[in-house]
């Protein structure tokens, strides 16, 4: 049994569910604390693991938690996402970099052995090239949610460089999930596309038809967030984060997709302000350093994540 202790802040969130899950199944229920602002999610329930109440920015509380456990990783997932970082762009940096800040700060203090924290898609902005965008290119995010990712990433290499805290990062795609809900991105219609379709047979999109994004099926994101947290360090050898990538399609595509399972499914169109986000964001992304350097694949494709969603759902 490895004897790692980690702590999840943001547990309760699309992502921190299912992470929490595969943790404590990689090792044990009680090596892997989940905590968040609000009531533990109904999934995490089922797990019988340690849950805490907890504000990633209130670091005195964070840091009292992390001695009272004897804490050793921590990821963090706490923030606002795009959409609603928008409506709340000063509240958005200071979740997002504050609590950011503050654990790197007590990750060298206490000597924590390694830190998690996701970046996004959203660091690029209408400057980069759209398709097959590269790990290192021209950098320009235009929402608030954007900057703040950036910003953490540069910190993340600079406490790694400065005084050797083994923090790793991810630049997720539009995530896709049935476990939990989205928190308020700009890819979250691609997620909601599934729960209309069996509910009403009839979706209308926030984003045009042909409005193509990076997109990733849960799963694979929760299996690479592990293999990347256990690589050996050696493999790690880009400090901001990793360009990571499985799939890219428009809305008319994914309701293409669900028609094949449910014919008389229709989809119509009314874009609004988040559909300037997703233009400012790559429509497909080149992941090619993940795959050379700790051996990144992915394993579903449009039509395999929507077989696994239906048929989820359904249930
Ligand atoms: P989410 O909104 O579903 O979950 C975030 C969780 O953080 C929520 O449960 C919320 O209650 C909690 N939270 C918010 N403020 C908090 C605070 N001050 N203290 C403690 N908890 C707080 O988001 P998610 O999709 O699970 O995203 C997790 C991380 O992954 C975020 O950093 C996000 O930027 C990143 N990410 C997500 C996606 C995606 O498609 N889901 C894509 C790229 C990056
Ligand atoms: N899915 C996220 C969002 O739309 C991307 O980081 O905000």
């Amino acid at each position: 049994m490895k004897q790692e202790k980690i702590l999840i802040i943001g547990a309760c969130g699309q992502i921190g569910v299912e992470l929490t899950l595969a943790l404590r199944q990689q090792y044990s229920n009680s090596q892997v604390i989940a905590s968040d602002l609000r009531e533990q999610a109904h999934p995490l329930l089922e797990g019988s693991g340690p849950y805490y109440t907890l504000d990633a920015t209130d670091i005195k509380a964070v840091s009292e938690l992390v001695r009272k456990e004897a804490i050793t990783q921590i990821y963090l997932l706490a923030a606002l996402l795009s959409a609603t970082g928008e409506k709340m762009p000063m509240k958005a940096w200071d979740i997002n970099m504050n609590s950011l800040l503050q654990i790197l700060e007590l990750g060298v203090e206490v000597k924590l052995n390694k830190i998690y924290w996701p970046s996004s898609i959203a660091v690029f902005g209408t400057t980069t090239p759209k398709n097959h965008t590269a790990q290192k290119t021209i950098v320009e995010p235009t929402t608030v949610y954007g900057i703040s990712k950036y910003a953490g990433e540069l910190w993340a290499q600079y406490y790694h460089r400065r005084w050797g805290l083994d923090v790793r990062s991810l630049r997720y795609p539009g995530l896709i999930s049935w476990k939990s809900a989205p928190g308020g991105g700009t890819t979250d219609y691609a997620v909601e596309i599934y729960h209309e379709a069996l509910k009403n047979k009839q979706y209308t999109s926030f984003l045009s038809e042909d409005t193509y994004l990076p997109m990733m099926y849960m799963d694979d994101a929760i299996r690479g967030t592990i293999e990347l947290m256990e690589a050996p360090e050696e493999q790690i050898k880009s400090r901001m984060a990793y360009n990571l990538s499985a799939m890219s399609f428009s809305p008319k595509e994914i309701a293409a997709s669900i028609q094949q399972h449910i014919p008389e499914f229709s989809i119509d169109y009314a874009p609004d302000f988040r559909q300037a986000i997703a233009d400012s964001w790559p429509s497909s992304i080149d992941d090619t350093d993940a795959r050379n350097d700790w051996h990144w694949k992915h394993q579903f494709d449009l039509d395999k994540m929507t077989q696994e969603m239906l048929k989820n759902l359904r249930k």
